[in-house]
């Protein structure tokens, strides 16, 4: 896709990246001086803008940068990102010479994969790799000793692997009873504790075990969601002992206005009927802008006032009623504040039954992402690079 210097319809997601820079800083001074952060910038940082969010990450702190597939660490080293970037998911070993000659760290948790990469590999190729241990998320990684041992010998065995990290994810870390986390928690450290010799990097924790359990840290954690100025869950909102920022608002326009007499209908099924005479307002925004059907009878911002989304969102456009007239170009929030009112993605997400990481993530890549710092526009070119 080709750069795109401006755009020429009115809807646009804003990313207030001094948001994102105190976020971090926040959890940073939360945990021990000696705990490195690795900012989680996949899916395009959680829908926000992957360049971006990174490079605000590493001014504000962060040392590593984590991603879920290679394609989009080499997005980041196109764009110029020279940090380290660990790949979080499975990579194919055929791609680990490629991986090597981009310095992308990737993770390993199957012997045969090493044994395969060795065969694909150039005799002076260096791969960093962080062994994953699944320790009761059921995904990826291993889950004895003796896999571990076999892993590290032959990782000592040969000098083009990097043993730079070893890590395992948490499946309960955001919820109040907290014995499945410790569960976890007591067989990694079994875990580690069985290498003969520690790497780099120990690392454990998510957004959730980062605030909650500092003790948990080893010397780094894994921030994705509270980077982005998010609870990891509605039940342990009331346990962060700092404020998180917001980063992400929706916004758009009045394309249209009408008004509408008793029985008029509005959008596709004529739905939406109007009681009376109502101002109707056309928004150029739809499900596929991620704004999905379901979000019907949802509220948004227009000057200050919450009105409802009316009849079904179509592909493009919805509709909202409107208190009053008002002009064509009048801006509207449909995520974040406007006027000292607020919608937050969790009440988006609530709406959509749903959890918050999900929202921003689905809001589609032909919707601008703008970004932010003290209140200023600063970069609306590298959306789509
Ligand atoms: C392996 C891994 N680590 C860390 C994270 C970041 O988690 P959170 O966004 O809850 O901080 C994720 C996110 O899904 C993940 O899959």
């Amino acid at each position: 896709m080709e750069k795109q210097d401006r755009f020429y319809r009115d809807t646009w997601v804003e990313v207030d990246l001094d948001s994102i820079s105190a976020n971090v800083t926040a959890v940073k001074n939360h945990l021990p001086r000696n705990v490195d952060i690795i900012a989680v910038v996949k899916a395009n940082a959680y829908g926000h803008g992957d360049v971006q969010v990174a490079r605000a990450a590493l001014e504000a702190g962060a040392v590593y940068l984590a991603v879920a597939f290679m394609d989009e660490a080499i997005a980041l080293r196109k764009k110029g990102i020279t940090a380290p970037i660990l790949v979080l998911g499975a990579s194919r070993p055929e791609d680990a010479g490629t991986a090597a000659s981009l310095d992308i760290t990737l993770t390993i948790f199957q012997k045969t994969w090493l044994e395969r990469a060795q065969e694909c590999f150039s005799k002076d190729a260096r791969l960093r790799v962080h062994l994953k241990v699944d320790t009761g998320m059921g995904r990826i990684g291993v889950r004895s000793l003796e896999e571990l041992t076999e892993i590290e010998q032959l990782l000592q065995q040969d000098q083009r692997f990097i043993f730079e990290g070893i890590f395992t994810h948490f499946a309960t870390a955001d919820e109040l009873d907290t014995s499945y986390f410790q569960q976890q928690f007591t067989a990694f450290k079994e875990m580690v504790d069985g290498l003969s010799c520690k790497p780099k990097y120990v690392h454990c924790s998510n957004s959730a075990a980062a605030i909650r359990f500092k003790e948990a840290a080893f010397n780094a954690v894994r921030l994705g969601i509270a980077m982005y100025g998010l609870s990891p869950s509605l039940e342990m909102e009331r346990e962060i002992p700092f404020p998180l920022h917001e980063a992400f608002s929706l916004k758009t326009r009045v394309v249209h206005v009408k008004k509408l007499h008793k029985g008029d209908k509005v959008s596709y099924g004529a739905t939406y009927e109007s009681c009376g005479e109502e101002w109707i307002g056309t928004l150029p925004i739809g499900y596929a802008d991620g704004w999905i059907r379901r979000l019907s009878g949802q509220e948004v911002l227009v000057g200050g006032v919450r009105v409802p989304i009316v009849g079904r969102i179509c592909m493009d456009q919805c509709m909202v009623r409107l208190p009053e007239y008002v002009p064509i170009g009048t801006e509207v929030t449909l995520i974040g504040k406007q006027k000292g009112r607020n919608i937050s993605i969790n009440e988006i997400a609530a709406k959509l039954e749903t959890i918050n990481y999900e929202v921003p993530c689905i809001i589609a890549s032909r919707v601008p992402r703008i970004y932010k710092r003290k209140g200023k526009t600063i970069d609306i070119k590298n959306y789509l690079i």
